[in-house]
């Protein structure tokens, strides 16, 4: 047990721990003080997820991208190592598992071809420190319900949260799943450090795309529109307003108001 993955690999970095060319992955069976996005906090029963932080360092052979406004790339990968894993390990159609943005990992319930509803099972927290310095650093934690009954963590989350086995209605191996992820991950990496990012399979994955939403720009300030595009570029979430087109670039969406009909 630790307090938070993120904090561990934090505390690696700033101690110099971790090498550019060669990202630190800390694993937990469980955190006594889990953090999620937006000041939530992130609960765990023990042995029933999977919960790890990445530890990146710039220079070079780092995956990190020299321009900062691409690190973002870095948690899209591992979100997408991630999804690539759940459907191989459950057996699910290709597409299944959708990123909601800027990174939630969600199961759809398709039905005639069409996404009806969706649940969120896993996040990804993004932390960011020594900006612009030599010694920049980059905490990417990633969690993921695979077992068991989410209403039993946290009640404010029963409604939209869920777990793969529950999702899927089959067991799943945690362990299996943990070394698929990494190992897509570690390709996934590689690609990064050459300087590759598969934009068009990070918007494939894309489940807002096409939706209307309520976005929380910032605490209290909700902007709702369409979801237009997603931004290979930016990261960034283009929403049309009022005919007017907006590049978010971080934010939470609150509310899908009409899932997409393809
Ligand atoms: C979210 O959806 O709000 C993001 C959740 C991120 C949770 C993971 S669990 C491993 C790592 N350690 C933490 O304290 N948080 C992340």
């Amino acid at each position: 047990e630790v307090s938070s993955t993120n904090d561990v690999a934090r505390e690696r970095l700033v101690a110099g721990l971790v090498a550019a060319d060669t990202p630190l992955l800390i694993r937990a069976e469980t955190q006594s003080a889990g953090r999620g996005r937006r000041g939530r906090t992130w609960l765990d029963a023990p042995g029933t997820g999977l919960l790890m932080s990445l530890a990146l360092r710039a220079g070079a052979g780092s995956p990190l991208p020299a321009d900062a406004d691409r690190w973002w790339r870095v948690a899209a990968e591992f979100s997408l190592a991630v999804a690539d894993a759940i459907e191989d390990a459950a057996g699910m159609q290709i597409g299944t598992v959708g990123l909601k943005w800027p990174n939630d990992l969600v199961v759809r319930n398709i039905e005639g071809g069409v996404t009806r509803s969706f649940r969120k099972v896993g996040g990804v927290l993004a932390e960011a420190g020594d900006a612009g310095s030599e010694s920049a650093w980059l905490v990417v934690g990633l969690g993921l319900n695979v077992r068991g009954d989410v209403s039993k963590l946290d009640p404010a989350l029963a409604a939209t949260a869920t777990s793969l086995e529950i999702a899927t209605g089959r067991p799943i191996d945690r362990e299996a799943l943990f070394t698929d992820a990494v190992a897509r991950l570690e390709g996934r990496l590689g690609a990064l450090a050459s300087g590759r990012f598969d934009v068009a399979d990070w918007r494939s994955r894309q489940l807002l795309e096409g939706c209307s939403v309520d976005l929380e720009v910032a605490a209290g300030e909700i902007v709702t529109g369409t979801v237009v595009g997603h931004d290979g570029a930016s990261g960034a979430l283009i929403l049309s307003v009022d005919g007017t087109e907006r590049a978010i670039l971080a934010g939470e969406v609150t509310k899908v108001v009409r899932i997409a009909i393809p």
